[in-house]
């Protein structure tokens, strides 16, 4: 392993934990799992030439004997304006199969850069991965286990969409068949005016039980649906009836996701969404699916109804738990080391052109590497382990050779004493027996106040950030005195 980068400044002295709260708390927008923030400036300091990319890469990966993968399609049938993942415009299939040769040479490449390696899983995502058609999904996966020994509890996971699964069975069934273990269904949402706000294509509420059916009929083992809330023309009543009707299709499992406006077509939308509706909205859902049976401690966004199971795919759930590395492939994808984070080509211009053309000349399809110094590695493990509420003080202390207590010595105490978290043993995860199941959680009004809490463990220069920021609620609001004011000037 290469060692952490070295601070900058900005990095150097932490914040002072009240503050940081208060100012994530006020952030509430940003200040979520999506670490960095504002990396344009945070993490500028530790950007690598890209000359660097591929030596760099490799030592980052030279001890990661086993890792996770992930391959992004970034394809769907229309671009929904809440979407806030790297994906291009309707594409027929021709360009999803040469998207797919492309994705085979980036395989190609980091096999021979990286040599054997042991895959704990793999994740295909979008996008909707499901666009591309059954032979081709094939190649790939094959491919993929060509590539790469499997470790203990592999198992791939790929997502689609009801209009997909609805229309075509054969497609459902042989994704099952190639050894596709896990399906995720996105729904988000079921108002139909809302619907048509938020530009999301869909082809009716009474194909949703038929999608179920075909999902079941195919043979996949564990089964997730999506749900959106938080937006701003999101009543309490639809968001009601949109968990009502996830429940009565019975999935196993059903993800939360909170909207994050940051970088998408309806960003200004924020400021119409403050906090006490999201939070009405956050427990009206734990209520119910609690009282259906689905479970999940406080904090995490995956509710499961199997016990002992997270409902997670393999590869997240080693994402979450241990902050394992990850390899992406694909189009604005992500890569994670111990001591570096990359971008894929694409992540910013969304076009798939800069990615063919590195491939094309035979280099890594990598548009920014960051070698990154200890406390930024640390957030993002702990941003990404709050998805399930909880900090895993073994894995933590594994992956950094320090405890978590003396890592973040204040801002554990101010956590403890405001009784945002507590010591506990973690539910999630007996799939690591490896590890111990110390955990640092939230507690019930730790879930309640998740903004301001996970930002205490950002890194300073992100925490200052935070602290010096307006949030976007302020900012509309004063932009629209200033509003008032120019209207009186102009009456005047
Ligand atoms: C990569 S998307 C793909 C799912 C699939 N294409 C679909 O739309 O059903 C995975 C999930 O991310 C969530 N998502 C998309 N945009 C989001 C945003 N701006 N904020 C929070 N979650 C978002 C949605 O719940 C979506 O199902
Ligand atoms: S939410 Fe899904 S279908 Fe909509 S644009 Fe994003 S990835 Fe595509």
């Amino acid at each position: 392993m290469i060692p952490w980068n070295k601070p900058a400044p900005a990095d150097v002295n932490r914040q002072d934990p009240e503050n940081v709260f208060a100012a994530g708390t006020r952030n509430h927008h940003i200040s979520n799992t999506a670490y960095p923030i504002a990396h344009n400036v945070t993490w500028k300091p530790y950007r690598v030439d890209r000359n660097a990319n591929a030596s760099l890469v490799e030592s980052a990966f030279a001890d990661a004997e086993t890792i996770s993968l992930y391959s992004h399609i970034p394809f769907c049938e229309t671009r929904c304006y809440f979407c806030e993942y790297t994906v291009v415009g309707k594409k027929e299939l021709d360009a999803a199969s040469d998207y797919m040769k492309l994705l085979s040479r980036e395989l190609a490449m980091f096999r021979s850069l990286l040599g054997e390696r042991s895959l704990s899983g793999f994740d295909i995502g979008g996008g909707t991965p499901s666009f591309v058609n059954a032979p081709l999904m094939a190649e790939h996966v094959d491919e993929v286990r060509k590539a790469f020994r499997t470790a203990p509890g592999f198992a791939i996971s790929i997502e689609t969409t009801p209009r997909i699964a609805s229309t075509e069975p054969e497609k459902m069934k042989a994704y099952a068949d190639m050894g596709i273990e896990r399906i995720s269904m996105g729904i988000q949402v079921v108002q139909p005016d809302l619907l048509k706000h938020l530009g999301r294509s869909e082809n009716g509420l009474d194909h949703h039980r038929k999608a179920c059916d075909h999902i079941r009929g195919a043979g996949f083992k564990k089964f997730n649906i999506d749900l959106m809330y938080g937006f701003a023309k999101q009543s309490d009543q639809s968001w009601e009836a949109t968990l009502r009707h996830a429940i009565a299709l019975e999935p196993d499992y059903i993800t939360l996701y909170r909207m994050r406006y940051k970088l998408t077509r309806i960003s200004a939308e924020a400021a119409d969404v403050t906090l006490e509706p999201v939070l009405r909205q956050a427990k009206l859902a734990s209520e119910m699916l609690r009282s259906a049976g689905y479970i999940a401690n406080p904090g995490k966004n995956t509710y499961s109804r199997i016990p002992k199971d997270t409902g997670t795919s393999a590869y997240l759930t080693r994402r979450v738990i241990e902050g394992s590395t990850y390899l992406g492939l694909g189009l604005g994808a992500q890569t994670f080391t111990d001591t570096t984070i990359s971008y894929n080509d694409g992540a910013a211009s969304k076009s798939i052109a800069p990615y063919a053309k590195s491939i094309a000349e035979g280099r890594l399809p990598i548009q920014d590497l960051y070698h990154l110094p200890l406390e930024h590695m640390m957030a993002k493990m702990i941003a990404v382990s709050f998805y399930f509420g909880e900090i895993r003080a073994d894995a933590f202390e594994k992956k950094f050779k320090v405890s978590l207590e003396e890592a973040f010595p204040r801002e554990i105490e101010f956590a403890l004493k405001e009784g945002l978290m507590h010591w506990s043993i973690s539910e999630n995860g007996q799939e690591i027996p490896e590890l111990d199941r110390r955990a640092l959680s939230l507690t019930p009004h730790g879930a309640r106040n998740f903004n301001g809490t996970i930002a205490l463990f950002f890194a300073p220069s992100v925490q200052s950030y935070l602290i010096h920021r307006q949030s976007q609620a302020d900012m509309h609001r004063h932009a629209a005195s200033a509003q008032l004011v120019a209207d009186k000037n102009d009456a005047a």
